[in-house]
């Protein structure tokens, strides 16, 4: 039998279990927001997992009820084997140095007026870790560890690029030597030809210190540049699931399909087979699930049982997993 050391060591760095987060289900007479609607997920350790799907279909919401910042309506999460609501409710230190949060926007991380030293050192005072030389010397490491110079030190948030601030905001993430980052569209706020520099750095930080990513972002190229597994979710669920690298090739959900087909394939056989569906119209509204399969209303291959069944995970031929009854048999699917 395992000891329980080693069942923690080997359990999921995320495991979500029939997750809801609904908004507003007690106001008068309206319905609720139901943004996440059901999420069963396992991101095992030491992977980079990417969470993709349009605009209000529940990432954040997803991210920050992960990490605690939003309760959940049902379900339950566990990080690092633990569940999150008690161990952050308990120990919320120890669970800061599990787990930690990347904004899109690297300013909400960090204080106007603080410098970049006072911003990195802030972390290491709250879990009183070492002495002010040790302190010191885990600033230079932290800034070694973004390619920032010591020059930087003394600088304040505003006089710095979008770039270096970036690379602040995950240095300070990093400070107390976290294994799961999570991360809300770390790239979005970057010039592109920043955004390269800084996913290089993510690649190169997971790989350097085993962290566990999970990377929303609404750029799918970075996506498939980065991620070894992926997520996408559609009104709050998650439609499928699988390495990126298969799911990009041969994505089995409509909704998928629709979703990469704005992005080219390297491969040129993926290019010629691959059918273009094109998404009309904006998702139906979280407050309104459609019955059956919430993609039906939208889904170019849906039949008359697709607005009665609301479909479950299952094995998908790319060795991930669809919620898509039609999966097996929908036309055009590239590379058999
Ligand atoms: N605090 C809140 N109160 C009410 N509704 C909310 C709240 N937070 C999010 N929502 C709603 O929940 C749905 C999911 O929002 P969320 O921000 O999680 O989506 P997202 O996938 O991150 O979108 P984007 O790609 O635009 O960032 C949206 O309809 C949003 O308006
Ligand atoms: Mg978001």
């Amino acid at each position: 039998m395992l000891s329980p050391e080693t069942t923690q060591v080997s359990s999921p760095a995320i495991a979500i279990e029939g997750l809801k987060v609904h908004f507003g289900a007690r106001s008068a007479g309206g319905s609720a927001v139901r943004a996440v609607d059901g999420v069963t997920l396992s991101i095992p350790r030491g992977t980079f997992h990417g969470v993709i799907g349009e605009s209000g279909c529940g990432k954040t919401t997803l991210a920050r009820t992960i990490i605690g910042l939003q309760r959940e309506t049902e379900g339950r999460i566990l990080v690092s084997g633990k569940d999150r609501a008690t161990w952050r409710h308990d120990d919320p230190k120890s669970f800061a140095r599990e787990i930690q949060f990347i904004f899109q926007d690297p300013l909400g991380s960090m204080s106007r007026r603080q410098t970049v030293e006072q911003s990195l050192e802030e972390p290491l005072l709250i879990h009183k870790a070492g002495s002010a030389a040790d302190r010191q010397k885990r600033i230079a490491e932290l800034l070694e560890l973004v390619s920032l110079p010591d020059t930087v030190r003394d600088r304040l948030p505003r006089s710095l690029s979008g770039g270096q601030r970036q690379r602040v905001s995950i240095a300070r993430a990093l400070a107390l030597n976290p294994s799961i980052l999570v991360c809300d569209e770390p790239l979005s706020a970057l010039d592109v030809s920043i955004r390269a520099q800084i996913v290089r750095l993510f690649l190169e930080l997971q790989q350097k210190l085993g962290l566990t990513i999970v990377m929303i972002a609404h750029d799918l190229a970075v996506i498939r540049e980065i991620c070894t597994t992926v997520t996408v979710m559609y009104l709050g669920r998650v439609v499928e699931e699988g390495k990126t690298a298969d799911l990009f090739a041969n994505p089995a959900h409509p909704y998928t399909r629709a979703l990469l087909s704005a992005v080219p394939s390297a491969d040129p056989r993926i290019e010629q087979t691959r059918q273009r569906i094109l998404l009309e119209g904006d998702p139906p509204s979280p407050r309104a699930i459609p019955s059956g399969c919430r993609f039906h209303t939208r889904c170019p291959f849906a039949d008359d049982a697709c607005a009665k069944i609301d479909p479950v995970l299952d094995d998908a031929r790319h060795g991930g997993r669809v919620a898509c009854i039609n999966a097996d048999t929908l036309p055009g699917t590239a590379a058999i």
